[in-house]
């Protein structure tokens, strides 16, 4: 996720670009840049790690005229965040600058063959790769740059949304998306893209909102030309905004926390990029590949974080023992670092954490450190101070998440954990190879899988309705969905106010059951699988004592709907995979109840997003 801006026109680019970078800063903030053509036909680029604020002052007293021009601001994937892999890239004559939002998957192939045929690159981005390749074609057949920037993309596996400016014709932006969003702001006598309409609603009502595999030629004095990746024309479809400006920024929705929810197919998704191919049954995950050896030898895994990361973590002690067949601990990293643990230098220690900058988990990894143990990180902030503290990892690639009750975060991380098990299996010997293709599949179809769950909202909002006033909520889980149980609790304490509290189902008989009446709603994850009948059973308990349930239960379910006072049903997938799935209606049913108490979703009191303090 980032924000790109264009503008060619008869009016100044660059105040349009900076301040459509601002409006767009939330989408991620690593870096930003711009690039724009003056009236002599100079193409001037600044770009600088940092805000767009940083932006602004190292360009002052620069020449940043011209009536044409890219923004970026960055949020980076391929690359740490400095001002060499900051946006616009350059191609190798310098006569090109392009700026990309999304993932080039298939990058490193492409550079290679690039570097063998005399480029040069100066950043480690996949994005610099695109715009070297798209040159290279339009050098190589001399043809338009549309169509250099069509060929080119019919080579690449991934997502983007990219706008090119070629010195050599001030007149036009060529632009393309897949994957990630592009708008066309179509203005009198000059057009605007951005990442969504909130840059360009100041200034023009009509839209075209670019779709997958479309290429679009901007030329002054021109209509807007729209053709495939197939070189088939397409008619522009002009139409009016009818949302207001803070509305755009959450992408329609009331609030980022609900947005960041229905991201979840999409950040999933973006999680796998790359990294596994079912039909191929490869798996590859940078953070197991460089340390290969210490995972064949490894004798036991200890997972570190705090809050959802930690819950995280407890989802990762399921799939790395019954895939990898290794001991795992895990541990709160407030806890770790204080008392003395016995760590191993054959030990590995993998921190969990969104930020990147949680005081806590960052200690404990210092800790590790000293002992002598491999330490990885899962972050989604590429470049922050966990992810340049450990010795390697995985990035989640959820894109940024600003609500602070983590959502997109959690699957992204269940995700990224998921392949590392599979990973981890794989080098250890520990599956058996159809089982491995078998969830390399089940892998693959979650994103669709959450797509099913997220048309319950409604009925979800219903229930959220009947239980907004409770005081009290219990969650119930067993196995691997028994973290889903304590996630789904935190998700209601952190932004409605209720107490709750998350419990292996078994556990119930063994105090909370004390708790239970008729003013007590418990939450309970009863989807089919080895424990299906006990989780049953513990229902009927909760039913025997006038408890209210609220189950989620496979599609098709019987038993538990007969007792249960609501049943939401999620498609069925491998018992193993179940969290990714079912975490979505709880954490739909926590955003509704909130909002029904009036309470502040994206900023609940007393909380912050990154806790840099102990
Ligand atoms: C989760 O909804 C909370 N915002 C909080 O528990 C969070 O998960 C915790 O502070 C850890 O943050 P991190 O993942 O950025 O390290
Ligand atoms: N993958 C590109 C990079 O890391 C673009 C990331 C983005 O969407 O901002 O620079």
């Amino acid at each position: 996720m980032c924000g790109i801006v264009g503008y060619i026109g008869n009016r100044e680019a660059y105040p349009i670009l900076i301040k459509g970078l601002q409006r767009l800063e939330y989408r991620g903030y690593d870096s930003a840049g711009v690039a724009m053509i003056d009236k002599n036909g100079s193409l001037n680029v600044f770009k600088k790690k940092g805000k767009v604020a940083e932006l602004v002052a190292f360009a002052k007293e620069n020449n940043t005229s011209g009536n044409i021009g890219v923004g970026h601001t960055r949020w980076a994937t391929h690359g740490e965040p400095n001002d060499v892999n900051s946006h616009p890239h350059y191609s190798q004559s310098k006569n090109l600058v392009m700026i990309h939002n999304g993932i080039i998957e298939n990058y490193a192939a492409i550079k290679e063959n690039l570097i063998k045929r005399g480029h040069n690159f100066l950043s480690q981005t996949d994005t610099e790769v695109l715009v070297h390749l798209i040159e290279e074609i339009q050098l190589h057949e001399k043809c338009k740059l549309s169509v250099a920037v069509q060929t080119a993309l019919n080579q690449i596996i991934g997502a983007y949304a990219i706008v090119v400016l070629d010195k050599n014709d001030p007149n036009v932006l060529v632009a393309a998306k897949k994957g990630s969003p592009m708008v066309i702001g179509i203005g009198e006598d000059d057009f605007f893209i951005a990442s969504d309409a909130s840059p360009i609603i100041e200034y023009t009502k009509n839209v075209v909102y670019l779709e997958d595999e479309q290429v679009a030629s901007l030329r002054r004095g021109e209509q807007l030309k729209i053709r495939n990746l197939k070189d088939k024309e397409i008619t522009p479809f002009i139409q009016e905004l009818t949302l207001e400006l803070e509305s755009i920024e959450k992408g329609g929705y009331d609030h980022f926390m609900l947005k960041e929810i229905y991201e979840q197919p999409r950040s999933v998704l973006d999680s796998m990029r790359g990294r596994l191919n079912a039909s191929t049954g490869e798996i590859k995950l940078g953070g197991v590949e460089d340390h290969r050896k210490k995972f064949e030898k490894a004798k036991r895994i200890i997972f570190v974080a705090c809050g959802t990361s930690w819950h995280a973590c407890l989802v990762g002690e399921y799939l790395f023992e019954e895939m990898g067949r290794i001991p795992v601990e895990v541990e709160y990293a407030s806890e770790f670092r204080y008392r003395n643990p016995v760590i191993y230098e054959d030990d590995i220690v993998i921190a969990i954490s969104q930020s990147g900058e949680t005081a806590d988990t960052l200690a404990a990894i210092e800790l590790a450190k000293s002992k002598g143990a491999l330490v990885l990180g899962i972050c989604n902030v590429v470049g922050s101070t966990i992810a340049r503290a450990t010795h390697g990892g995985s990035y989640t690639h959820a894109g940024p998440e600003i609500g602070v009750a983590s959502t997109k975060a959690f699957t992204a991380q269940i995700t990224v954990l998921t392949l590392m098990a599979l990973e981890l299996a794989k080098v250890r010997g520990t599956l058996a190879e159809s089982r491995f293709r078998q969830l390399l599949y089940e892998v693959e179809a979650i994103p669709t899988k959450i797509e099913e769950v997220l048309k319950l909202n409604d009925k979800i909002k219903e229930i959220a309705y009947q239980y907004k006033d409770s005081t009290n909520a219990l969650y119930l889980g067993r196995g691997v969905s028994f973290p889903v149980a304590l996630e789904g609790a935190l998700k209601l304490k952190e932004i409605s106010y209720i107490h709750a509290e998350g419990y292996p189902a078994a556990e119930m008989k063994h105090g909370p059951i004390a708790l239970i009446d008729d003013e007590m709603p418990v939450f309970v994850i009863a989807t089919k699988g080895a424990n299906y009948e006990k989780v049953v059973s513990n229902i009927q308990e909760v039913k025997a004592r006038k408890g209210k349930i609220i189950a989620v239960v496979t599609a098709g379910d019987k038993d538990v709907k007969k007792v249960a006072d609501y049943a939401i049903e999620i498609p069925e997938t491998d018992e193993l995979l179940v969290p990714l799935v079912a975490v979505v209606p709880w954490q739909l049913l926590s955003y509704h109840i909130a909002v029904m108490r009036g309470c502040n979703v994206d900023q609940p009191r007393n909380l912050a997003k990154s806790v840099t303090v102990e």
